[in-house]
């Protein structure tokens, strides 16, 4: 099973991600848990170079190229759950929502970049900007390129957006507590193990 999370930076993705795979790993269940950007240098070439939304999303979707060969295929090959803390919306909503970059032309390019490979369940973690950055600076002394207030609203609305459209897309309050919202994650995953593979 081939599990995502998805929000604007700081919504907490990565905590409930965390505490998804511990809860897991506690169940004896085969859990890998991976992240975006995947390739370290690709990651830095993109937060700190001088790069057009164009070039920024070449790079992000070449990471992605990368992350689905080397390590989520093979790892669901191996029977693993595979938890991935950002994929495919991310580029939807930051470049396209964000950046303002043809949308329907991203989707095809992104469609080549996961050699087809959606997502079972994908999580939302839907938060305002002004929540978002205040938790990020009380972890963090610097905004990174993408930390700003009105882009992250755009962000925000664009994964609004692309959940209602897309398919098995859920969308969670981040505002709620953390054993809170990895309750709601369990019941999710329970009820799409019985729709689907029961
Ligand atoms: P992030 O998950 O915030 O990494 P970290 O926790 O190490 O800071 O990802 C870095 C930034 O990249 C984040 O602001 C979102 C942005 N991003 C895109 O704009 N498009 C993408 O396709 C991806 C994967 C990330």
């Amino acid at each position: 099973m081939f599990i995502v999370f998805e929000g604007i930076d700081g919504s907490g993705k990565t905590t409930l991600a965390k505490l998804l795979f511990e809860t897991f790993q506690k169940r004896g269940i085969k859990v890998f848990l991976t992240r975006e950007p995947y390739d370290k240098n690709l990651r830095k070439t993109v937060l700190d170079r001088d790069l057009n939304p164009w070039g920024e999303t070449f790079i992000f979707l070449g990471d992605r190229n990368l992350h689905v060969r080397e390590l989520i295929k093979p790892k669901l090959e191996e029977g693993f759950t595979v938890i991935s803390d950002r994929f495919y919306l991310s580029t939807l909503a930051y470049q396209g929502f964000g950046r303002s970059l043809d949308l329907e032309l991203l989707k095809e390019l992104n469609i080549k970049a996961i050699e087809g490979l959606k997502p079972d369940i994908t999580f939302l973690l839907d938060i305002d900007a002004d929540t978002a950055l205040e938790r990020i600076s009380k972890s963090r002394n610097t905004l990174e390129r993408f930390e700003k207030k009105d882009f992250l609203n755009k962000v925000r609305e664009g994964f609004l957006k692309l959940a209602k459209e897309e398919n098995n897309v859920v969308i969670l309050d981040a505002k709620k507590h953390i054993y809170q919202l990895l309750g709601e994650v369990l019941s999710h995953i329970d009820n799409y193990f019985r729709k689907n593979l029961l």
